[in-house]
């Protein structure tokens, strides 16, 4: 059965965690959907793992459409979400709706998914969840505010963990089904998933959440850098590497292919 928006929620009040990778092309997401994932987010982290950028503000939302169709292909289980990329949908509420009506027209993404919980976006998801379309929330670190913030955790002071629980339930009472928390310390993000009604996925912030996720790029070894938060589970880049090399040593002794 397809994984729903309403599902997350029911797993959340059956205490059953919520388990979440990003993906960026079909190969992955097939894995990652075989592998029994619940929620594949076609996160904007991409303009880095797979465009090279240094941050995710470059991408685009016709590069995130072109990621989200080829994910969402490769997928028969999982709820696909994809993210709004920066300025495709801060601007204004058209830009919003005409974002987030294109990821659900041109792939089969099932949901979307925003940064913030300042007035304007809570308008935003209040608006779009109206008009039929899911909404997933992200407070805490959110990337695409990079240059004002750093990569640095959020809500360690008592002002700015009352600013994120606030936006956090702002979000829920706006519509979202579920929402990221990012690098937010352990016991905010308890407090947090303990108020809310819909299910908190947290992302280097504790075990306290309904559902983690990671980026699978970390996951797999493939980064060259990962977040002090995640975990790397292999050494892809060095098994690339050991098979790229075996094959270079195999072409040049003229032992593949075998005539
Ligand atoms: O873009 C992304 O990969 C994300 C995750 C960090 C949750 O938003």
């Amino acid at each position: 059965m397809p994984v729903t928006p309403q599902q997350l929620i029911k797993w959340k009040q059956q205490e059953r965690s919520i388990i979440g990778l990003t993906a960026w092309d079909y190969s992955i997401a097939r894995v990652l959907d075989e592998a029994g994932v619940d929620i594949i987010l076609v996160g904007d982290s991409l303009a880095m793992v797979a465009l090279g950028h240094s941050t995710t503000l470059p991408v685009t939302i016709d590069q995130m459409i072109h990621h989200a169709d080829a994910v969402s292909r490769g997928v028969n289980r999982a709820l696909v979400i994809c993210d709004l990329p920066f300025l495709s949908y801060q601007e204004s509420l058209t830009k919003a709706i005409h974002s987030a009506g294109r990821v659900l027209k041109e792939t089969q993404a099932g949901a979307v998914k925003v940064e913030g919980g300042y007035p304007r976006i809570i308008e935003i998801v209040a608006e779009l969840t109206t008009m039929g379309i899911p909404v997933m929330g992200h407070v805490g670190l959110t990337p695409q505010s990079v240059r004002l913030l750093g990569y640095k955790q959020q809500g360690k002071t008592m002002d700015e963990a009352d600013r994120i629980l606030d936006e956090a339930i702002a979000l829920s009472q706006a519509g979202v089904f579920a929402i990221i928390l990012e690098h937010i310390p352990s016991d905010l993000a308890g407090t947090i998933t303990a108020r809310l009604p819909i299910p908190t996925i947290g992302i280097g912030a504790g075990a306290k959440c309904d559902g983690q996720i990671l980026v699978t790029a970390d996951l797999l070894g493939l980064s060259e850098k990962i977040p002090p938060f995640a975990k790397s589970y292999v050494n892809m880049r060095q098994i690339v590497k050991d098979a790229v090399e075996e094959f270079a040593n195999e072409v040049l002794n003229y032992q593949f292919p075998k005539d």
